[in-house]
């Protein structure tokens, strides 16, 4: 029964959205990807994380980072020269464990779901224990 929900949950995912993977150790930075068809975006895109707090928007083509969260005041960046190409990756710098989830690209509607990993360097017990509390998370979202 259980396991029949899990696939649905999966199959819901795929069909409303695109997931990718990020692992990353602390203090890294990581790309954040999201690629619109040019041709097809609006314009505008919101990133927010699972708990809807502000990543970092673009608004007309730029980043704005008027209502971003403190917790990541100073550590994102956007790519200008690729959000006209419809590239509105971002980047998050000095990461840490307190950063792993997942963060959403809406262009108004979710585009692409990132799930970030931030694990110790040399610790398989810490990062059993980051991945584990991400898996039950997920299971009651
Ligand atoms: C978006 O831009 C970043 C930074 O230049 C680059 O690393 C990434 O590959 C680009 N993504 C796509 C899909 O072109
Ligand atoms: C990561 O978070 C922990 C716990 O909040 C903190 O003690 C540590 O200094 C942080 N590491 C970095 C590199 O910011």
């Amino acid at each position: 029964m259980f396991l029949v929900i899990l696939v649905q949950l999966l199959m819901h995912n795929v069909l409303v959205q695109s997931t990718e993977t990020r692992e990353a150790f602390i203090s890294d930075t990581v790309i954040l990807p999201c690629s619109i068809d040019p041709t097809a975006a609006g314009g505008d895109v919101i990133w927010r994380d699972e708990e809807e707090k502000t990543v970092a928007d673009i608004i007309m083509g730029k980043g704005d980072f008027s209502d971003q969260h403190p917790e990541y005041r100073g550590r994102v960046q956007t790519f200008p020269n690729e959000i006209a190409k419809g590239n509105f990756s971002i980047v998050l710098s000095n990461v840490n464990t307190t950063d792993s989830g997942i963060y959403t690209c809406y262009a108004p509607k979710p585009v692409q779901r990132v799930e970030l990993r931030v694990t110790y360097k040399r610790s398989s017990f810490q990062q059993h224990t980051v991945m584990y509390s991400f898996d039950s998370k997920r299971q009651w979202c």
